[in-house]
């Protein structure tokens, strides 16, 4: 174990200092260092010389970070006039949304050559699932359960942003998304704690790659920190509130991770905690972050956070701005608020110099980490083309992401997919639209998607493909507004396009519906909905082509569960696509046609209605539970009635977590233990692996395919009531038809570990149930006793 270096032992005091009535354990200093390049001892040595030298506008300058569009052409240096005087001054140390070689070096040569202590510049950018190159969503990558395919889409946009200008992404979000009404559950990676957090160390490596002074590597921002994603009733910017258990066991567990494979930089969130705004809260932003877990780089806020701190109504403008800083948010995004308060309350003495002398340390030593103040600028590079190569990536993580929610046998032959047929019907919105494909949050031009029309077309040749668009994705004043926006005409008579498509449909032995939910008008930031069905007249389409008896395949292109229970009960085939990027079209197109067997999970629970929501798999224990509970102490006949379920529908997901079906089939051999007991004292004595879980998984079908072998544990009978179950290892096994492989899971602290009601991390005696399977619902069962 690395321990802290001097240097960061001294800002362990200071944020001691700053944490106000917190109590630090006095062994904070022998925590690890999880970025060894942020607590060097060479680069702190650097921060402290310059910030001797600096004055206080000069240091608070660093904590200022603005948005600026860069102008060029006739006329430009009059528009970029304020921003170019204020990096004179030394009054900014950021710029958002500054893009390109030309655009960062212009200000970056004020920075380094007019500013006087000639610090460079950082620039942010919001880089999701790729910068040019758009992959599929995050929340897909997630369903591929394959922390190496978030690596290759952290590394390509990575490289891409550092080719313009960008060293510093605002990415990975790993808010804890359990609730589809939230919109931004497209950038999560779902509603899992573990896999969440697999997830966003890989996306964290693929960006950083442990080393933040490489040419291509960019520094991450964690975001949204902390809880963004438990927005009550799923709208967006509200409130979150939970328990100081369920914040650490589940929320806040994927930040941790992050900040352990080194994260240099999280953005503090706009929801407040528990009655405390997050962009203001010392125990996520002091207590937790920089003493519990030693964090060592910058905390941004999001977008005007700090300003929107008075619309929280904790106080007058500069009220909230010495709240975030004190709290820990060393750089204001956007809200100009750092810039024009913090001077004089510093001069009077309200402010400690220390408090900003710190913010700006965090924030110079990812400056110098990232290599900066010695190569500041960037080369032109050749304008963006998509090489084969890039394609090919987009491509195999697609593949990777595309979940077989269903696959019934059709009249007459067997499972439907994959498609037999030489000619098909392809029908709807999402058949031919280039920009929902991309998904929300993408930079990515739609020219370069490959539509599933092009796609079959390509497959099938163009007479084997009768296309019919059959409605808008919207309908009405949405359609309208949309339009104005930027999207399609509306369709003025959709009744006789759907018409036409029932008529497409007939002609062909099988329909392929590909529909969904328009990404930049719905999905992503400020994307809330109550209604999780198909948007516009989509549903009247689905049900007008089903009438036809052909035997459809649904295909859902969406960055959100959708609420399926109509097509589940009619559709024979359901795929569910996400937006899946720029190689979308051929990705669909190799998993109708068997030549990708799929093996996408889903991360996230599909309900079955909207009432259901907030719906995760690791639901805890209840009194009542729907089911065969011992309920002999009611009187007769009440576990008919006073059960915790839903009198008007099921409690089970339509479609649960960690689920996914292939071409082929998979069996699972009884799980065992390499140990049958294993002392509470080992397991608590280290982070090392005590035991470890064994099964055989073998491909029982004609086809190769690829099984995400996962393993949940209940831990029962102990001080905390624990979830039902929870994923605590997964992994992918490529399996050729009858192989058969032994697959093993190691267990120790961090899987077997829970918060007690002290808030420490504990191992009590117990003995946990433990299921190995291909989802959530997995039977192969073993037991591992802890004594
Ligand atoms: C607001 C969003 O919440 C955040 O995710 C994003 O990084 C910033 N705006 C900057 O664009």
């Amino acid at each position: 174990m690395r321990t802290r270096s001097l240097f960061s032992l001294r800002r362990a005091l200071v944020s001691l200092l700053l944490s106000g009535s917190f109590a630090v354990s006095a062994t904070a200093q022998d925590k690890p260092v999880p970025n060894p390049q942020l607590a060097s001892p060479e680069i702190n040595a650097k921060v402290d010389a310059l910030l001797k030298q600096m004055t206080l506008d000069e240091k608070i300058g660093q904590l200022v970070q603005f948005s600026a569009g860069f102008a060029t052409g006739p006329g430009s240096e009059g528009k970029n006039q304020r921003f170019d005087e204020m990096v004179a001054k030394g009054q900014v140390g950021s710029f958002l949304n500054v893009v390109g070689a030309d655009a960062t070096n212009h200000f970056q040569h004020i920075a380094m050559e007019k500013s006087r202590l000639h610090i460079p510049l950082i620039f942010g950018l919001d880089v999701i699932h790729g910068d040019h190159t758009t992959f599929p969503i995050p929340l897909a990558v997630a369903a591929s359960f394959d922390p190496k395919a978030a690596e290759i889409v952290a590394r390509t946009g990575a490289e891409e942003a550092r080719a313009d200008g960008i060293p510093w992404v605002f990415s990975p979000m790993v808010d804890i998304a359990r609730d589809p009404r939230w919109g931004r559950i497209i950038e999560s990676n779902g509603e899992d704690p573990y896999l969440s957090s697999a997830m966003a160390r890989a996306w964290v490596r693929g960006y950083q790659q442990g080393d933040l002074s490489k040419p291509d590597s960019v520094a991450v921002s964690v975001k949204h920190f902390a809880a963004y994603g438990a927005a009550i009733a799923g709208r967006d910017y509200n409130a979150t509130d939970m328990s100081q258990i369920t914040l650490r066991q589940v929320y806040l567990k994927p930040y941790k991770a992050a900040v352990e494979e080194g994260a240099a930089t999280l953005m503090s969130s706009f929801n407040s905690i528990n009655g405390i705004p997050a962009s203001a809260d010392p125990l996520t932003l002091t207590q937790i972050l920089r003493n519990e877990w030693g964090f060592d780089g910058f905390v941004v806020s999001d977008w005007g956070a700090v300003a929107e701190l008075k619309n929280h109504s904790i106080g007058d403008g500069p009220t909230v701005a010495r709240k975030a800083l004190e709290a820990g948010v060393d750089m204001d995004m956007e809200g100009n608020l750092y810039g024009t308060v913090i001077a004089a309350q510093v001069q009077s003495g309200k402010i400690p110099v220390a408090v900003v002398d710190e913010a700006v340390r965090r924030i110079l030593r990812v400056k110098y980490a990232l290599g900066l103040f010695e190569h500041p600028y960037t080369a032109p590079a050749p304008p963006y083309e998509p090489t084969q190569e890039k394609r090919a990536l987009t491509r195999k993580v697609a593949d990777e992401t595309i979940v077989l929610l269903k696959n019934d046998a059709v009249e007459g032959g067997g499972e439907l997919l994959p498609i037999k047929s030489k000619t098909v019907a392809l029908i709807g919105p999402m058949a031919d639209d280039k920009p929902d494909m991309l998904g929300a949050w993408s930079a990515g031009d739609p020219k370069y998607v490959v539509t599933l029309r092009q796609a079959l077309e390509e497959k099938l040749g163009g007479d084997h493909v009768l296309y019919a668009q059959g409605c808008g994705l919207l309908s009405g004043e949405d359609a309208r507004i949309f339009a104005k926006n930027g999207g399609p005409q509306p369709i003025t008579d959709e009744n006789a396009t759907i018409s036409q498509a029932v008529d497409t449909a007939r002609k062909a032995d099988v329909a392929i519906l590909a529909l969904g939910e328009p990404a930049g008008f719905m999905e992503g930031e400020a994307g809330s909905r109550v209604h999780l069905g198909f948007t516009g007249h989509q549903q009247k389409l689905l049900e007008a082509v089903v009438a036809t008896g052909k035997p459809v395949v649904l295909v859902v292109v969406a960055g959100r569960p959708l609420q399926l229970k109509w097509a589940a009960q009619h559709v024979p085939a359901m795929v569910e696509a996400w937006s899946p990027g720029f190689e979308g079209g051929h990705a669909i197109t190799d998993v109708l046609f068997g030549d990708v067997n799929p093996s996408g999970k889903l991360p996230s629970s599909f309900p079955r209605a909207v009432g259901q929501e907030p719906l995760y798999y690791a639901q805890m224990p209840t009194g009542r539970p729907a089911g065969n509970a011992d309920l002999s102490h009611m009187p007769a006949n009440s576990e008919e009635k006073y059960l915790s379920r839903y009198v008007d529908e099921e409690n089970s997901a339509l479609f649960p977590f960690g689920w996914g079906l292939s071409y082929t089939k998979f069996s699972y051999s009884t799980p065992t233990v390499s140990r049958q007991s294993v002392p509470v004292s080992e397991i608590m004595g280290s982070r090392k692996p005590v035991v470890t879980v064994g099964v055989d998984v073998r491909n029982t079908g004609s086809v190769a395919g690829t099984e995400v072998v996962q393993l949940y544990l209940r831990c029962p009978n102990v001080s905390v009531e624990q979830p039902l179950r929870e994923l605590k290892g997964f992994t992918r096994v490529t399996l050729q038809p009858g192989e058969s492989r032994h697959v093993e899971f190691p267990l120790g602290f961090d899987e077997l570990n829970f918060y007690n009601v002290d808030l420490k991390q504990v191992v009590e005696p117990t003995t946990y149930d433990i299921w190995v399977g291909g989802n959530s619902l997995a039977t192969a069962e073993t037991n591992l006793k802890v004594e």
